[in-house]
């Protein structure tokens, strides 16, 4: 009887409280939307959706593993242009005056102050889902 009391109170003590336990796996989950589907692609290595549940993002595929898709929001961060995916460099590059951003969103080249927002991606079939990425 002792030992059980002394556990209850250990348990007590060790549990974290409600309010500060980590977010579960079906709630991050549930944080990714749909914006495209593959087919969208077709031949194209980019689908750009100006009315997504994210707003505008910009899919590239990788030209060496296409099942590798990058999301951006493709409002270039220089004066609002909207950057198009070079495939064969594997960078986002403004037509405006030649921004360039990696595929993580990082300039890399030109005139742009700061990053692209970035998306997580995950497949599921034919759909395409993100989640918004911190700053
Ligand atoms: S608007 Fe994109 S580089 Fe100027």
């Amino acid at each position: 009887m002792v030992v059980w009391a002394v556990h209850c109170r250990l348990r007590s003590q060790l549990a974290p409280p409600r309010s500060q336990s980590p977010q579960s796996e079906s709630e991050a989950e549930s944080e990714y939307v749909e914006v495209a589907s593959l087919s969208q692609f077709g031949e194209n290595s980019q689908v750009l959706s100006e009315d997504s549940p994210v707003g505008t993002i910009l899919l590239a595929r990788s030209p060496n593993s296409p099942d590798v898709i990058y999301a951006v929001n493709p409002t270039c961060t220089h004066a609002g242009c909207t950057v198009d995916w070079n495939v064969a460099r594997e960078l986002f590059v403004c037509p405006c005056h030649q921004s360039q951003y990696a595929v993580d969103g990082d300039v890399v080249g030109g005139p742009a102050p700061s990053p692209l927002p970035r998306f997580n991606v995950k497949v599921e079939g034919d759909r395409v889902l993100v989640k918004p990425l911190p700053g």
